[in-house]
């Protein structure tokens, strides 16, 4: 399980980083600009090509299930720690405060 979470924490922070840079990429082999807010504009990253533009573009498009499976998968592991092992770990990620011993605080209306 250890390995697993790690691997995949890996290939959750290679995909944040990648889909982004290979949408850019794809774009670049487009000869299309890439507009931010605001009328500024990305540079190029490849010279306009049609070839690396289908690759781009099977990679951008393959890869960015893989991601929402993973997302998925994370997410359920994430519930498993919460509703079935209560182990702290989802409550480590949760934006709720919580005490040393890894319990919430609990809110009263007096607070
Ligand atoms: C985490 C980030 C991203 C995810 C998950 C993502 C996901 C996707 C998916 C699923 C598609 C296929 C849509 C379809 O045709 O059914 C797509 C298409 C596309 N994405 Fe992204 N994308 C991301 C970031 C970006 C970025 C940053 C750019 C541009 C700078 C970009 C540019 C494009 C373009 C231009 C297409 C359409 C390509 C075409 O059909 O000509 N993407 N993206
Ligand atoms: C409902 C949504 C989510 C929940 C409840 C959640 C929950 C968690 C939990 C409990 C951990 C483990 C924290 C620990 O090790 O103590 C974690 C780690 C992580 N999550 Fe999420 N997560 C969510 C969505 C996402 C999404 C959408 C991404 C990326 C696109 C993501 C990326 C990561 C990464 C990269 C880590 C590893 C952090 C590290 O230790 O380096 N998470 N998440």
């Amino acid at each position: 399980m250890k390995l697993a979470a790690e691997l995949s924490h890996y290939a959750l922070y290679a995909l944040m980083i990648g889909m982004p840079l290979l949408g850019w990429a794809m774009l670049s082999a487009s000869a299309y600009p890439v507009e931010l807010y605001g009328g500024i504009y990305l540079p190029a990253i490849l010279p306009q090509s049609d070839s690396l533009r289908t690759l781009l573009w099977n990679a951008h498009f393959y890869l960015a299930f893989a991601f929402f499976a993973l997302i998925l998968m994370h997410v359920a592991a994430a519930l498993f720690h919460a509703l079935v092992r209560h182990d702290g770990v989802f409550e480590a990620m949760a934006p709720v405060p919580i005490r040393d011993d890894g319990t919430r605080v609990e809110y009263t209306a007096a607070e």
